[in-house]
């Protein structure tokens, strides 16, 4: 590993792409190395997206949904579980932390994700928390909307191919039953619904840095970020 100096840390990174990037695994693994925080925001609305059904909400009542969006009390906290998990996701009061994962979540998290109020309610928490500094947040809309000030902001792409067969082989390695074409189909429909919707799309800030991690190992990706971090001036 290369050795660097740091002159000065960026205390608020914002790292954004499409789904099953590898933008989770490359924030927590950034977050511990400086003893940062890294909030996935793509779990509040997963928790938005699973209490509709739940409670029985059809996902394309706006109203209904934005309603819930409101007064959800969504608690992500370090975890004492030994399951692979990264936080436990306490959704009203239970453990949801991976039913938040589930197909049919994947299946209707980018529908609520579109409703404006559910966006604001969504926001209004993730700035709230970033309040504090020292914190990774990665999603979609962090660099361009929620954190337009971050310190350093990353956007992290890969091809819906290579996107595919990590999350094949991530979700085989967890013992689920998986189907490459379903995944892949998966991640087209919220790709396509992420980046086409009116408020905040997915889309790179313009001043981000762009890394594709088609070709890229973990470690190259962490190494890049890094070379960020000592080129990093205030
Ligand atoms: O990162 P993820 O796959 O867990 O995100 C689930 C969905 O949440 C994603 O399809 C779109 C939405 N999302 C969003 O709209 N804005 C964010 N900042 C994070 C996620």
């Amino acid at each position: 590993m290369t050795q660097r100096v740091y002159k000065k840390l960026p205390s608020t990174i914002a790292i954004d792409g499409p789904a099953a990037s590898g933008k989770t695994t490359i924030g927590n693994l950034i977050a511990n190395k400086f003893g940062y925080i890294c909030l996935d925001t793509g779990i509040m609305y997963r928790a938005v997206a699973l209490q509709a059904l739940d409670e029985g909400i059809n996902v394309f009542d706006e109203e209904a949904v934005s309603e819930l969006a409101e007064r959800i009390d969504i608690e992500i906290r370090p975890t004492a579980a030994d399951d692979e998990r990264q936080f436990d996701v306490i959704i009203d009061g239970i453990d949801h932390t991976w039913d938040i994962r589930s197909p049919q979540v994947n299946q209707n998290v980018s529908e609520v994700s579109v409703y404006p109020r559910v966006r604001a309610a969504m926001t209004k928490l993730q700035r709230q928390i970033a309040e504090q500094g020292k914190i990774v947040m990665v999603g979609r809309d962090i660099g361009t909307v929620v954190l337009p000030d971050a310190d350093l902001k990353i956007y992290l792409d890969a091809s819906v191919d290579v996107r595919a067969e990590r999350r094949y082989f991530e979700d085989l390695g967890r013992g689920k039953k998986v189907c490459l074409e379903e995944i892949m189909e998966s991640l087209q429909h919220r790709d396509e619904i992420d980046s086409n919707r009116a408020v905040a799309p997915l889309k790179p800030a313009q001043d981000a840095v762009l890394i594709n991690s088609d070709d890229m190992t973990v470690f190259q990706v962490i190494e890049t970020i890094l070379d960020l971090f000592s080129e990093y001036q205030p």
